[in-house]
């Protein structure tokens, strides 16, 4: 299950992406928004956030005009490791060494066939582990206040 969420700046590369979800069969709950009406993105990163860290979807994906506020936003909640991304190397290396739990994508950045391409690449590339776990355990020391430096 993969949660979906956007403000008016990204719905058209969000609506890009559940067609390839679609047509792959891919399960996904989209949690707005839904028309081009001006939004306030952290409510839909707050929303699909909750929604992976409670386990109800393993990734999810986020769009705004260029990705920052809406990753900003979901960044907030604990446990969340959301990443912006415009090309394809870094969609792979936010999931191989970061195990990013949240694509955001800017619709003002890229173009809907980068963000399906961006959003196949995040979905199927698995976390790599070993030397990264340490790290990745470090950010989450950070978040909860034990990190010792
Ligand atoms: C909305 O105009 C815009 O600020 C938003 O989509 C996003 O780009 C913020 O980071």
């Amino acid at each position: 299950m993969i949660a979906l969420g956007c403000d008016h700046g990204g719905l058209e590369i969000k609506n890009a992406v559940i067609k390839y979800l679609e047509e792959n069969n891919i399960q996904y709950k989209d949690y707005g928004c839904y028309t081009s009406d001006s939004v306030d993105y952290p409510q839909y990163a707050y929303k699909v956030a909750k929604a992976v860290t409670a386990n109800e979807a393993e990734l999810g994906i986020l769009c705004c005009g260029t990705g920052i506020g809406i990753s900003m936003a979901a960044n907030k909640v604990n446990g969340i490791r959301a990443a912006v991304v415009s090309n394809e190397f870094c969609a792979e290396m936010t999931r191989r060494h970061n195990n990013a739990n949240i694509l955001c994508m800017g619709g003002r950045v890229i173009t809907e066939e980068e963000a399906v391409k961006y959003a196949d690449i995040f979905l199927n590339t698995p976390f790599e582990g070993d030397r990264h776990t340490k790290r990745v355990d470090m950010i989450a020391a950070i978040e909860n206040g034990t990190f010792e430096g």
